[in-house]
Order: C-alpha cells, then sequence, then structure tokens
C-alpha cells in the first residue's frame, strides 16, 4: 500500500474515531473529489507536525473548516483562535495579536493578552493573510523565526508556540513579485500548501456537500427529514456557485426556513441566471429618506462585501485611500 493511501485511510480513521460525531462538527470535511481526498491525506500527514499551513482558495470554499480540522487533529491542548486580519484596522489587529501594556495607547487601561499568548499551546488562524500590513509582516515573522513578540507598548519579551495557519483568497506570491508581501515571509508561512478549489471545479463534492449541510440545517431548525425536490437539485448542479460551499449552505438554509414543507423546491432557492434576474423587476426602485451618512456606511459596507473584504479593489472602487478606508470601517463599524 502506497504512503499516501495509508495516510488517507489514517485521516479517515482519526475522524472516525474522534468523540465529536462526525457528521455534525464545524471542523468536520465532507467530499470525494481529488483535491478533497488530497486536503484529507495531508491533515493526517502534517496535523501534529506543528508546521506552518498556507490555506488558499475563493471564499466559502472551507478554508476555516480545514484549519479547525487540523487543530483537532493536532494533540494540542490550547484553544482554536481564529482573526481575520482584513476586518480591522491595523493598530487594532497588532494588539489583538500581540496584546497590549496598560497605557500603550489611549483606552489601554488594563494590560490585555493577545491572541499569540493566548493560543500559546494551541492553534492560531490568521484569515486574510494577504491583507497585512507591512509593519505587521515584519513583526509577524519574528514570532516565526524567532518565536518571541513584545506587547504594544512593551519591552518585555514573550515567547509562543502558537502553530500557525494562515489562509487567504489571493495570490500571495504575485503579491511577492509586485512587493505588497514580504517574500521571507511568504516562505516561513507557506511550508504546507493545501489549495482548495472553488466548488465549481469539483462537482462530484455536491451531493455529499448537501447531505451534509441538510443535515445541519435540520439540527439548526429542529426539523426531520429535509429534502431537495428533483428540479431543485438539478438547479443546483448547474449553477456555478460563485460563493462556494459558504452561499450554498446560505441558499439551504433560507429555501429551509421559507419551505411550508420538508421538501425544497426550485422557487425556494431563489437561484436564476444573471439574464432571469436583470428582467425580474423593471419598477423603479422606492426613494428612501435617509441621511448622506447613512448612505455611505451602506455603500462601503456593500463594496467591501462585494470584494469580499479585499481593501485594495474596495479603494479602487471607491476612489479613496486605504486610511481613508480604514477610518470608514472605524467610523461606522462595518463588521
Ligand atoms: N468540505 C467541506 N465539508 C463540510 N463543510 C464544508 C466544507 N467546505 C466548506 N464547508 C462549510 O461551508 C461554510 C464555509 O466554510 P469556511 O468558513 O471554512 O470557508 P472559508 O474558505 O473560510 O470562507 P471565507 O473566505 O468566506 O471566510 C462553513 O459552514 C463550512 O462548515
Ligand atoms: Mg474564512
Amino acid at each position: 500500500m502506497g504512503n499516501a493511501l495509508r495516510q488517507y485511510r489514517l485521516s479517515r480513521q482519526v475522524a472516525a474515531s474522534s468523540e465529536q460525531p462526525p457528521e455534525s462538527g464545524p471542523d468536520t470535511i465532507v467530499g470525494t473529489s481529488p483535491a478533497i481526498v488530497e486536503v484529507l491525506k495531508t491533515i493526517g500527514r502534517v496535523a501534529d507536525s506543528g508546521a506552518c499551513v498556507l490555506i488558499t482558495g475563493e471564499s466559502g470554499t472551507g478554508k476555516e473548516v480545514i484549519a479547525r480540522a487540523l487543530h483537532r487533529h493536532s494533540g494540542r491542548s490550547g484553544p482554536f483562535l481564529a482573526i481575520n486580519c482584513s476586518a480591522i484596522v491595523e493598530t487594532l489587529l497588532e494588539s489583538e495579536l500581540f496584546g497590549h501594556e496598560k497605557g500603550a495607547f489611549t483606552g489601554a487601561d488594563a494590560r490585555k493578552a493577545g491572541k499569540f499568548e493566548i493560543t500559546s499551546d494551541g492553534t492560531l488562524f490568521l484569515d486574510e493573510i494577504g491583507e497585512l500590513q507591512p509593519t505587521l509582516q515584519a513583526k509577524l515573522l519574528r514570532v516565526l523565526q524567532e518565536g518571541s513578540y513584545t506587547r504594544v507598548g512593551g519591552s518585555q519579551e514573550l515567547h509562543s508556540n502558537a502553530r500557525i495557519i494562515a489562509a487567504t483568497h489571493r495570490d500571495l506570491q504575485a503579491m511577492v513579485r509586485e512587493g505588497s508581501f514580504r517574500e521571507d515571509l511568504y516562505y516561513r508561512l507557506n511550508v504546507i500548501r493545501m489549495h482548495l478549489p472553488p466548488l465549481r471545479e469539483r462537482p462530484q463534492d455536491l451531493a455529499a456537500l448537501v447531505e451534509h449541510l441538510l443535515g445541519r440545517i435540520e439540527k439548526r431548525l429542529h426539523r426531520t427529514a429535509v429534502r431537495l425536490s428533483e428540479t431543485a437539485w438539478r438547479l443546483i448542479r448547474e449553477y456555478p456557485w460563485p460563493g462556494n460551499v459558504r452561499e450554498l449552505e446560505n441558499i439551504l438554509t433560507r429555501a429551509a426556513v421559507l419551505a411550508p414543507g420538508d421538501t425544497l423546491t426550485p422557487d425556494l432557492l431563489g437561484l436564476s441566471t444573471p439574464s432571469a434576474a436583470a428582467s425580474d423587476d423593471p419598477s423603479q426602485p422606492e426613494l428612501e429618506l435617509i441621511t448622506l451618512e447613512t448612505l455611505e456606511a451602506r455603500h462601503v459596507g456593500a463594496i467591501l462585501e462585494h470584494t469580499h473584504w479585499h481593501k485594495g479593489k474596495t479603494c479602487e472602487i471607491l476612489g479613496i485611500s486605504r486610511p481613508a478606508l480604514d477610518r470608514k470601517i472605524a467610523k461606522y463599524g462595518i463588521a
């Protein structure tokens, strides 16, 4: 038996023998496509190694599920914490990651432990790593190289053994070439690489995913026997799923909530082709009596959503600078 196959079986055994019900955990990975099989094999091989893992893939493809599975099979005693590097302003992110001393900045009225401290025996999942700003890239590199860091406003050297898993939907190698991501940090993070192809490129995973997600939805909604009609299933197979598994989950959940019975019919899925959507409602939108600020907050939020929190693209579309965007996000509390 080849080593790869043995590892794959091992990872399946690990999944089957864990205390958690295998069908419903936040780290349950389903699918039989070559990409998913490869991911399972890699988890079996590297989970307990402590090596950095870089997970790439479009939004909603399952990057966090993989990170959680790696942590669960790592045998590490500490917690799993996730932090989205693009969701908060840089200064706040620095203190979230490394902690701060009392008085480090206005409002820092007590010392606070950072994520590196809290996950010292656990796993730190750095989501959207491609959005990390240069100063934090340098600080992260230092923890990865030397295991040491200091709290914001502090001078004491602290040590962290946190296992780092990073994820991004961006092409980090291209960012290295452009000079917006440090090459040395890229190599430190890219020790083990896992890639999740978009859902439209692995249609063989659809059936298992639908079954898995419907099971979760049943539990959440206290329902039984929620199922798809034949035409709904055909529609699901034809749809390209730009938002990947997350979109599939959202659409199934909404359909289950709206369904009068247990069968999900195509109309409940609300999946339309672009041409059908365009001819949907030709009537004028109603005028909303709202302030410019509200309008701005909504528009900034909508564009961030559209770009999947890609701040560079968002700035380009909005025609504003990066600091201006960060100020608006903080001002309006967009999350
Ligand atoms: N292979 C899979 N097996 C089971 N569930 C999955 C799988 N892939 C994704 N999911 C589910 O789909 C949802 C989205 O997955 P996840 O949050 O891991 O994606 P992501 O790549 O981190 O997305 P985003 O870029 O939007 O943060 C989750 O509810 C997750 O449980
Ligand atoms: Mg994610």
